[in-house]
């Protein structure tokens, strides 16, 4: 009801009677002023005039009500340990594909090969339950639609060059804006359920130790709603999969890669390796060549461009 009171009171533009409200949405005067007062608590401001309702400003906050259409599917959290851990409990407990898991900081964030993920204030944090209808084989497509979707995101409504480095971290400039981590369950051959869980540099500040990361508000110079780029993104990722064109992800994804022709040092918990990044192969696999003119798949790890 939230949702819809703020998406009245943003069409209008102007100021709106509670009876007017209430009519539309088929409640009373009095729980119009009750939503409305939630609203106010919670960072909203709608002042009232004898004439009704206005709404001048909306705080970035990741509540339900912010994505109209997905209410019921957004969870979202002032703060967890990991929104992976949320996310699995709630696969795990039959929750519907693209419910999404939100979490304003993490005190446990988890990245790739047992790093931790620093989820201060401002940053995006959040997991997507998905269950595509694929076989277990082919869920890294999953992740690979998902880095990109981000990155197109990045470069269409934001003007931000960004780019992919193997396996699905976004870059500028060759510093990390967004990384991702992934978890799977299975029966038999087929996929129950891929969590994608995603941190996104938005408008969180970096320290400055870390100087491989970069955050959008420090690209573009101004804050950028959360709201509005999570919004765009979970709609774009939602649509692409939904297409079911995920054999086109790779070509696609290899225009935006920043890992491609370049040398590379390939880390995994067991080894390191060096070479060139010569191509990413129909399996996500990236395939390094090294001096000696040999080649080598590699399916799971973290790259450094060198
Ligand atoms: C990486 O680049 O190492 C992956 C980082 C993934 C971080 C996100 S933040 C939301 C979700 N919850 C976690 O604990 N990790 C992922």
């Amino acid at each position: 009801m939230k949702g819809r009171i703020l998406e009245i009171l943003k069409e209008a533009d102007d100021t709106v009677s509670g009876e007017t409200i209430g009519s539309r949405l088929g409640i009373s005067r009095v729980s119009v002023f009750k939503h409305i007062q939630k609203l106010r608590e919670y960072g909203y401001d709608i002042p009232s005039a004898p004439a009704g309702y206005r709404l001048l400003y909306e705080p970035d906050i990741l509540f339900p009500w912010g994505f109209p259409g997905r209410e019921t599917r957004i969870h979202y959290f002032r703060e967890l340990e990991s929104t992976m851990d949320a996310a699995r409990d709630l696969a795990r407990n039959g929750c519907p594909g693209f419910t999404v898991v939100i979490a304003e900081t993490q005190t446990r964030g988890r990245g790739r090969l047992k790093r931790i993920w620093h989820s201060g204030d401002g940053g995006l944090y959040f997991t997507m339950v998905i269950r595509p209808q694929i076989p277990l084989a082919l869920c890294w497509q999953i992740n690979f639609a998902a880095s990109l979707a981000l990155a197109k995101i990045l470069s269409s409504e934001y003007g931000i060059e960004a780019r992919l480095k193997w396996p699905n971290d976004v870059l500028f400039k060759g510093k990390k804006i967004a990384g991702m981590l992934s978890e799977v369950e299975a029966e038999a051959d087929a996929l129950t359920y891929i969590n994608v869980g995603l941190g996104v540099n938005v408008n969180n500040d970096i320290s400055p130790v870390e100087d491989t990361a970069v955050s959008i508000k420090a690209i573009l110079g101004k804050t950028v709603s959360r709201q509005r780029l999570l919004s765009a993104y979970l709609d774009a990722l939602e649509k692409r999969l939904d297409e079911g064109r995920l054999h086109e992800t790779i070509p696609e994804w290899k225009r935006f890669s920043a890992t491609l022709h370049r040398p590379v040092r390939i880390q995994t918990l067991q080894e390191t390796v060096k070479g060139i990044a010569e191509d990413v192969d129909e399996d996500g696999a990236l395939v390094l060549r090294f001096k000696d003119g040999s080649k080598r798949r590699i399916l799971y790890g973290d790259c450094f461009h060198r």
